[in-house]
């Protein structure tokens, strides 16, 4: 393999599993390495390379790294808000010392760039929930939280003592029909759909006025992208930037669902996620964002519902 290789590690997951894809169709399927703790099944083994990795173990990590000599990693394996509050040593462990070997290595070898998720977690209580500044109080309450928080400031550290080329988005909650989510707080918001065409109703773990700032996955592709593409001197947020699609509360994804499927249905059962939820902004301003890079959503609530559902119904009735 030529040394211009990607390496993505998580990529089972909700984001990896399409950004997989993206990559692979724009710079070739031998060049896209996937790896993920377990091993990749369906269209991304059969399509490219795959690996199995679990960023814990640093061996194996130099082993893939001396393998692909990649020049680019995409590192997005992490346990989310939800998992990391039930397991919140793991939580720690993996989001940190995974980051740190990433980090290293970027910084040992010759790998140019470096693509690190972190989240709109990295907020709390005491941050303006309206419209959240790019720079503001931030004092998150959740383990996911503070190790994206803590992320944040080491990727901003070893680009200014290492030269490290990283770059980062502060996800809001991301919907997607190519892939299930895994633990986080957001994900009622995947859920619902699948539960609007199963059963027609849907019972909502979060208050129905619960607002939160959410990305349809098409955007989410196209941000992630446009930031790893932009040349390195239009970057000057070096922690990890703002950016948007749109905001909902359960009440009003469920009216935008209603306008396609009429019948549908949504009682609420507020648990432990709730108060994850409460401590999140409602709305974010993701004006650097769109001045360093040109970040601009094409998606706002009801597109998003009516390409949601489409594409759903296509897929069920593939199987079916
Ligand atoms: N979607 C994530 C979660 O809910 C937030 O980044 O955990």
């Amino acid at each position: 393999m030529s040394t211009d290789s990607i390496l993505i590690i998580g990529s089972g997951g909700q984001l990896g599993t399409e950004l997989c894809e993206t990559l692979r169709g724009m710079y070739g399927d031998a060049k896209v390495v996937a790896t993920d703790v377990r091993p990749l099944t369906g269209s991304i083994a059969e399509s490219g390379p795959t690996e199995v990795l679990d960023i814990l173990d640093k061996q194996r990590f130099t082993e893939i790294l001396d393998q692909y000599k990649p020049t680019q990693i995409y590192h997005l394996a992490a346990l989310l808000s939800a998992t990391a509050e039930r397991q919140p040593k793991l939580g720690w462990t993996l989001n940190m010392d995974g980051l740190f070997h990433v980090l290293d290595a970027a910084k040992e070898r010759n790998i140019s760039k470096i693509y690190w998720p972190s989240s709109i977690a990295v907020f709390g209580p005491n941050t303006p929930r309206d419209q959240t500044p790019q720079h503001c109080v931030m004092d998150p309450n959740t383990i996911y939280g503070i190790t994206k928080l803590a992320g944040e400031r080491y990727c901003e550290y070893y680009f200014e003592k290492h030269g490290v080329d990283v770059r980062s988005i502060r996800y809001p909650g991301l919907i997607g029909y190519k892939s299930a989510p895994g633990g986080g707080t957001t994900d009622y918001a995947v859920d619902i759909y699948h539960q609007a065409l199963q059963q027609g109703k849907y019972e909502c773990f979060l208050s129905e006025d619960t607002e939160l700032p959410m990305l349809y996955m098409p955007d989410a592709l196209r941000a992630t992208i446009n930031l790893m593409e932009a040349p390195a001197e239009n970057i000057k947020i070096r922690s990890s930037y703002n950016v948007a699609g749109m905001s909902f509360t359960p009440d009003q994804i469920a009216a935008s669902i209603r306008n396609e499927i009429p019948g549908f249905e949504i009682s609420y059962a507020p648990d432990y996620r709730q108060q994850i939820a409460n401590s999140w902004p409602k709305s974010i301003d993701d004006g650097t964002a769109r001045m360093d890079w040109g970040w601009k959503p094409e998606y706002d609530l009801q597109a998003m519902t009516g390409d949601m559902l489409l594409h759903l119904r296509e897929m069920n009735s593939i199987k079916s």
